[in-house]
């Protein structure tokens, strides 16, 4: 509901989960805005924070994390002048900080070696004071992300809640001033509070209204497209994953002849892919040509290399190229893109705010001449999935793992890819995604990965030696990819995945991976 005024302003500090506190918000029924403080203006974030707050007036404000420290030159500068705005603000981790070092030069301990991620147990000393905390146990188990943390709460403020041992002080507040602060990150999935926190924060401390209804969602697309459309002809690559499938749903019969609906058929697709897209694609009314001529060029140009961001660059460059020319074919002015909050958030894209990169995806900030419409750029995984019920569009697509656009190319790794290697993890990633199945777990898992990897080792096969490659399987559960947890398979499951496997000559070995994100991210490159 990007087109309503806003009763919650989120000012963006750098964090890599600044849009899920917007995310979070919707999901509590509750419109939000984002401004990012350290440049890089667009309508939705003008520069001006308090020139914001004049004209919106919102009724509350709250302060995202961010990687840098206060003591930091470049540190995110936040005009002092919203603490004597009256209204009640929430700082998170980052916005914890700052909250503190204004009051208290003294009040940050600053970390030179290691930072603190992961998983802490948090103990809540307010639960039944603290209106931040009302309706939680003593103990939380809760996900941080920081380097710095505050020593002592500044004067005004007490402390609500430290970590189990009392090292970190991980929330204060000062009910008098309505502020609010926890070193923690609420807003994720991993801190399990229902989004009880945010609620708190929002309806019973700020007062705001439930203003946000999931169903407004698709006509707000549909307009917002219309509007950037104009007279114009766009084209939109759909492939054949959740998101572009999705949107060409939703567009399709709003915009008719002036949307053109293609797949590129990579050669780095899963097995039958291109076949499934197009029954998908006919039962949803899309007009769909499938592209298949590129292939070779492909695998040539992304064979060149084995470096993860360069195998991404080349796939970005034929991609952009084919692009290019289908665009010039179909005589578009516009291309529209099923590009997410998470894909903007993770290349450190401009449109997300003030995030690090983390990988290139193909798709984003493509430059082909062609106006860019990216209706989903502030939605999340989950939110598409519900839109795409919403839509009636059939469960097979919505229960459907998500896949990346550069597809298996990422998933040879460590050895240059070729169409061989190629064919061996997509009949593997088709074989274990069939194992899966057959006993129950696929639906469990958010996405299963199996990836070659290029390291040569030894095995013994019919009483041979074998110098081959191995696969690994990676298996994880998430809501939103922007972390993940590993998703455990049982010993009878492994064990058949592994007899699987390594049937085929060139594999030896069969490795499982179920580290979280953060420190790997899902896929491999
Ligand atoms: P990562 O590896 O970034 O993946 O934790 C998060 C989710 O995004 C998918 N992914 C991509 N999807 N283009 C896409 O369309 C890409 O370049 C890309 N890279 C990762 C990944 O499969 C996972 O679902």
């Amino acid at each position: 509901m990007q087109n309503k005024p806003a009763q919650i302003l989120i000012i963006d500090l750098g964090s890599q989960y600044t849009q899920i506190i917007r995310r979070s918000l919707r999901y509590l029924g509750f419109h939000s805005v984002i401004i990012s403080d350290v440049g890089r203006p667009t309508i939705e974030r003008p520069t001006s924070i308090l020139k914001w707050v004049e004209e919106n007036k919102p009724k509350c404000i709250i302060l995202s994390g961010g990687s840098a420290s206060v003591y930091d030159a470049d540190a995110p500068k936040i005009p002092e002048e919203i603490l004597t705005l009256g209204l009640p603000i929430l700082g998170i981790c980052y916005g914890m900080q700052w909250l503190a070092y204004v009051h208290d030069k003294n009040s940050i301990q600053k970390i030179l070696e290691s930072k603190s991620y992961g998983p802490v147990e948090i103990k809540i000393y307010g639960s039944q004071t603290s209106l931040l905390f009302r309706n939680l146990g003593e103990k939380l188990k809760a996900w941080s992300s920081h380097g710095d943390s505050v020593k002592y709460p500044p004067s005004g403020f007490s402390a609500t809640a430290t970590s189990q041992g009392g090292a970190v002080l991980e929330a204060m507040e000062n009910v008098t001033k309505n502020f609010y602060a926890v070193q923690f990150h609420p807003e994720v999935e991993q801190t399990e509070d229902k989004n009880i926190i945010l609620n708190n924060f929002v309806s019973n401390i700020c007062g705001c209204k439930q203003d946000y209804d999931k169903k407004d969602v698709i006509e707000e697309i549909r307009e917002n497209t219309r509007k950037a459309l104009g007279d114009g002809t766009a084209i939109i690559g759909v492939s054949g994953g959740v998101d572009s499938t999705t949107l060409a749903s939703i567009l399709t019969p709003t915009l008719g002849d002036q949307l053109k609906a293609f797949m590129i058929d990579t050669g780095g697709m899963r097995k039958d892919e291109v076949e499934r897209v197009k029954e998908i694609t006919q039962k949803a009314e899309i007009n769909l040509e499938v592209i298949d001529k590129y292939k070779e060029k492909f695998i040539q140009e992304i064979g060149k290399t084995i470096d993860a961001e360069e195998k991404r660059a080349a796939f970005r460059k034929v991609y952009g190229e084919v692009f290019k020319d289908v665009a010039k074919g179909y005589g578009a002015t516009h291309m529209i893109q099923g590009t997410l909050a998470t894909d903007l958030i993770e290349s450190g894209s401009g449109s997300a705010g003030a995030s690090a990169m983390i990988k290139t995806h193909h798709n984003v900030d493509l430059d082909l001449g062609l106006k860019e419409i990216m209706p989903l750029q502030d939605y999340f995984k989950f939110e598409v999935r519900e839109m795409a019920r919403l839509f009636n569009l059939n469960e097979i697509l919505t229960a459907r793992q998500p896949f990346p656009g550069p597809g298996l190319y990422l998933r040879v790794v460590g050895v240059p890819v070729t169409a061989e290697l190629l064919e061996i993890v997509r009949e593997a990633d088709h074989r274990v995604a069939e194992i899966l199945k057959k006993h129950g777990v696929y639906d469990k898992i958010a996405q299963s990965i199996v990836a070659l990897l290029g390291v040569n080792s030894v095995g013994v096969k019919g009483d041979g030696r074998v110098y081959g490659y191995s696969l690994v399987v990676r298996t994880v559960e998430t809501v939103d990819f922007m972390t993940v947890k590993g998703f455990y398979l049982s010993p009878a499951i492994c064990e058949e995945i592994i007899s699987t496997l390594v049937k085929h000559p060139k594999i030896v070995r069969v490795f499982f991976d179920w580290t979280s994100k953060p420190p790997a991210t899902t896929e491999f490159e």
